[in-house]
């Protein structure tokens, strides 16, 4: 099914389970403790060994040699497999380094050797005597050093609107200031695991992925072996943030451990290993440049980042935002890529616009400050509803003013003083701050099948994964309201290769696109239905659990009686994200208290007000800003990875060192969704919010810092530090 015409009224559209607040479906399963986690799948092969990785203990250089002797003498071990003895593997499509290192190492904790056991224990024991030599190479471990050699990316050309460079050297108010945001690890609980094994020349691998077709690709292609020979599965995921979208060195370790050994394995990366081996969200460097006339109307605007990753890597793709959130006739957006010997960097949470709107936020707080205007009224001033650089393309939906205002409401803006450092209570400084929140509205292929049994219960099938975002739940609620039957008489079975292939769980397109894909297999399914019973399809209704026409009705069971019937679709989309721009919009509203002593930094009260169509679940949805907000209080307060710039390696790599917000860090948090239908995004006419969440959070935190203090931080996080020589005098 293609969906290239805007949507108009359809069975969604009626709202009986879609758009209700609906508790998670998979609940119980988790509150229980019983959902089967990658690591904890006993009952899924016989025998299984227990695998240990060995991380390189250098950024960059050779492995001279590598001795497993002792390792494979010791008690309990069957195999370790390194370089040597693994065969040819070819790197990931979607892996920047290869997962297993030998000869070269690319990077620190870089698999260099799984050892095999019959035990956990005995195989980590046996880890520590592989003993590995290494011809160490000098490289280039910190983006400040690399900086200077960085360069256009082919992929991410300069976009330039006008004469940016003529209309900010005439602008009458200017600003230009660099930020800079740090390496961040995703962090998530479940760590990355998985448990091979092989049936013959076949591989089953039970994984925690949030991509499973792209995930299976790779895997087959890394081992060199036919994609149809390559089944993963990963029906529960303790959290992704981008670090699951990918393969990584567990499940092709798994794979490799379990043909050497002959018999199923499981590995996890230790959670001390993960930081440095998967991948994290690359530190930048961002310079902005914003010109106004006198009354505030941005006249020339301009964001150039700087970011680095290992040879063959991208981009972080700060500027993205730029080019589409503010008007201005004169524009530049630019990326620049450092050649950098550090762990891979890859998506994280928003990649792109989570960090640039943590800068372009900021400076528009400043801007504001300079012109003497109100941060919500300067940002609504420059509101656009055209794409900046095409104005014959409209955003398909654009709220901003709205969330904005109505945010500004909500939260008491108005009791906001102008004047930084002007308001106490009691030991604290007290200070508000807002900041736009905008990400992109992505839209990707889903499929789906869908199967109605003589009980008239609905089994969706598709290869979407939940990574605790509300998948099952909002697949669920649109095959109920497709088939017109209650949410209880649905079943939804998810990440299994062998289903139809989906959008997957990234860039916050899955709970739009994954639905759209159960949306055209239900319109299939209703087809069949009605064309059973001698039903129209175009005027059979389908309400509760029964089929209608007219005066005929017949119960939804009946068609399948004598046989099952099943319907398999996919959504694909044509053209109209190229007419229309699409985007969700938002507003973060922060109250932060200061010590005025000591400086320590608590944040008092959250708000987001959101408009990104049609909200499928307002509880899940809720959940997911929610959590997007928590995390981009880590972003703004706390959360770094500290590079060793002489060894090339984050420091800081388990959660004893790398912080994270607790519950005693966030306090009261409002989120509101405004009433939003998106005809343009897709049939179920909804959006994305997971990410939309995280997007702007850290600078409403930043200015509200600026507001009590009138401390202006640049450099992320915002540490007590970083305030401390600076506080206003102790009255
Ligand atoms: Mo997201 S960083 O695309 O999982």
């Amino acid at each position: 099914m293609k969906f290239d015409t805007p949507a108009t009224v359809n069975p969604i559209d009626r709202l009986e389970v879609v758009g209700k607040a609906t508790d998670r479906i998979d609940g119980p399963l988790k509150t229980t403790g019983t959902a089967p986690y990658a690591y904890e799948r006993h009952d899924v092969a016989a025998n299984q060994a227990y695998g240990y990785v060995v991380g390189a203990a250098i950024a960059k250089g050779r492995i001279s040699s590598i001795d497993t002797s002792v390792a494979l003498d010791s008690p309990g071990v069957l195999a370790v497999v390194t370089a040597k003895n693994a065969g040819t593997l070819t790197k990931g499509r979607f892996n920047t380094a290869h997962l297993l290192a030998g000869p070269r190492v690319e990077h620190y904790h870089q698999a260099v050797a799984l050892v095999v056991a019959e035990s956990f224990e005995q195989a980590r024991a046996a880890a520590q005597r592989v003993r590995v030599e290494y011809a160490r190479e000098s490289g280039v471990h910190d983006l400040a050093s690399a900086k200077a050699s960085a360069v256009e990316p082919k992929d991410n050309p300069d976009v330039r609107v006008g004469d940016f460079e003529s209309a900010f050297a005439a602008a009458p108010v200017q600003l230009d200031a660099t930020y800079t945001t740090p390496d961040q690890s995703h962090a998530m609980m479940e760590p990355h695991a998985s448990i091979a094994a092989w049936d013959g020349d076949a591989l089953t691998l039970w994984t925690s992925n949030q991509m499973i077709a792209w995930g299976a690709g790779d895997v087959a292609r890394t081992l060199g072996m036919p994609r149809d020979k390559v089944r993963l599965v990963s029906p529960y995921i303790g959290g992704g943030f981008g670090s699951k979208l990918f393969v990584r060195a567990d499940a092709i370790l798994a794979a490799l451990g379990a043909k050497a050994a002959g018999r199923p394995v499981k590995v996890t990366l230790a959670r001390p290993q993960i930081f440095n081996n998967t991948t994290h969200r690359p530190a930048t460097l961002q310079r902005i440049r914003i010109g106004t006339d006198a009354e505030g109307s941005i006249t020339a605007i301009g964001h150039e980042s700087w970011s680095g990753d290992l040879p063959g890597g991208g981009p972080e793709t700060a500027t993205g935002q730029t080019e589409l959130l503010y008007a201005g006739a004169n524009r530049l957006t630019a990326l620049r890529l450092a050649v950098l010997d550090l762990p891979e960097g890859n998506a994280m949470r928003a990649p792109g616009e989570a960090p640039g709107m943590m800068a372009l936020e900021i400076a528009m707080d400043e801007m504001a400050g300079k012109l003497g205007l109100d941060p919500v009224e300067f940002r609504i001033r420059n509101d656009t509803q055209v794409d900046p650089a095409n104005p014959d393309r409209p955003f398909s939906q654009r709220q901003l003013v709205k969330c904005l205002r109505d945010g500004a409401d909500r939260f008491g803006w108005d009791k906001r003083t102008a004047n930084p450092g002007t308001r106490r209570d009691g030991r604290w400084l007290v200070g508000m701050g807002v900041a736009s929140a905008f990400r992109n509205n992505l839209l990707m292929k889903s499929a789906a099948r869908v199967r109605l049994d003589a009980q008239g219960i609905v089994t969706v099938q598709t290869d979407m994964t939940d990574i605790g975002t509300g998948s099952y739940t909002v697949i669920a609620q649109t095959a109920a309201e497709m088939m017109g039957v209650p949410l209880g008489r649905v079943v939804v079975e998810l990440g299994d290769s062998r289903f139809p292939v989906s959008a997957g769980s990234g860039g916050q397109w899955g709970a739009n696109s994954s639905t759209a894909g159960v949306y055209a297999a239900c319109m299939k399914l209703r087809a069949d239905v009605a064309d059973k019973l001698g039903l129209d399809p175009e005027k059979a209704e389908f309400v509760d659990g029964r089929v209608r026409e007219g005066e005929r009705s017949h119960a939804l069971a009946d068609a399948a009686a004598d046989a099952e019937l099943v319907a398999e679709e996919a959504m694909e989309y044509g053209d109209l994200d190229k007419k229309y721009q699409q985007s969700t919009f938002g507003a973060h509203f922060v109250e932060v208290g200061v010590d005025a002593a000591t400086a320590e930094i608590r944040i008092r009260r959250m708000l987001a007000v959101c408009a990104a169509g049609r909200i499928l679940n307002p509880k899940s949805a809720r959940s997911q800003v929610i959590g997007a907000m928590t995390m981009g209080a880590g972003a703004a307060l706390m959360e770094e990875l500290a590079v060793d710039t002489r060894r090339g390696f984050f420091v800081n790599h388990d959660l004893a060192g790398y912080e994270v917000p607790v519950h005693a860090d966030i306090p009261h948090q409002e989120v509101v969704f405004l009433e939003e239908t998106d005809p343009i995004s897709s049939p179920m006419k909804a959006k994305g919010v997971g990410e939309l969440g995280i997007c702007g959070v850290g600078a409403a935190v930043a200015n509200a810092i600026h507001n009590a203090t009138g401390i202006r931080v640049r450099d992320y996080p915002i540490t007590l530090d970083k305030l401390l020589d600076k506080m206003p005098p102790l009255a």
